[in-house]
């Protein structure tokens, strides 16, 4: 499994890093790429250092480079994930304006017919981010908001985290143990009432 994964400058750069460790845990080829304010909340927002979250992936690249190989299509990946998502580098997957590398690959996975997740990050959402992703929705590409499991209790941001990054990871059918999964009988009794 090869996977390109960026991370722009939308709040939760956690997100990607836990991504990164979790891929490269499973043996998952990662091709990672970096926006210049992905740097900026790396920094702000977590105490990794940039070349720390780089040494994560398989192999890396600057957003400029867009001679890299995950620019073309003749480059085999499995697809790409972008997490977490910016407004800005999701309206310009939208109408395909390719001027950096994370750009330009996921363009590349969706008309290359691959799987393209997305993690947008922003709230309240205006009608134009809605727009847009509605659009890439139709477009074939999965829009994956980060948003909180309260069905499965958490009790940490760790496990808030981890459950998000579990579900991004399913969506490329890999097999993890990194979530407890829903099971039937995990209804508390005093909730079945409203199952009647
Ligand atoms: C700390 C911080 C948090 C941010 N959070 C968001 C966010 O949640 N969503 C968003 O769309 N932009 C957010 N931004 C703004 C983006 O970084 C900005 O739009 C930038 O141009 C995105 O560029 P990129 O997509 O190339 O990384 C944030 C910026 C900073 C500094």
């Amino acid at each position: 499994m090869r996977l390109v994964v960026a991370i722009t400058g939308a709040t939760g750069a956690a997100l990607g890093i836990r991504l990164l460790e979790t891929l490269a845990h499973l043996g998952v080829e990662t091709h990672l790429v970096l926006s210049d304010w992905a740097r900026a909340t790396i920094r702000i927002e977590t105490p990794h250092t940039v070349e720390e979250v780089r040494e994560l992936a398989t192999h890396t690249y600057s957003a400029r480079d867009l001679a890299a190989g995950i620019s073309s299509g003749s480059f085999r990946t499995d697809g790409m994930v972008v997490c977490p998502c910016s407004m800005k580098t999701l309206s310009a997957i939208r109408i395909g304006y390719s001027d950096n590398l994370i750009t330009r690959a996921a363009d590349v996975t969706i008309k290359e017919r691959r799987r393209l997740v997305l993690v947008p990050r922003e709230a309240p959402l205006s009608e134009i981010h809605l727009e847009n992703m509605h659009y890439l929705a139709r477009a074939g590409a999965v829009i994956f908001p980060p948003t909180v499991a309260y069905y499965a209790r958490p009790t940490t941001v760790a496990s808030v985290t981890d459950h998000i990054v579990g579900r991004i990871v399913d969506q490329f059918g890999i097999e993890h143990s990194l979530i407890d999964r829903w099971k039937d009988d995990q209804l508390p009794a005093n909730a079945q009432p409203i199952c009647s």
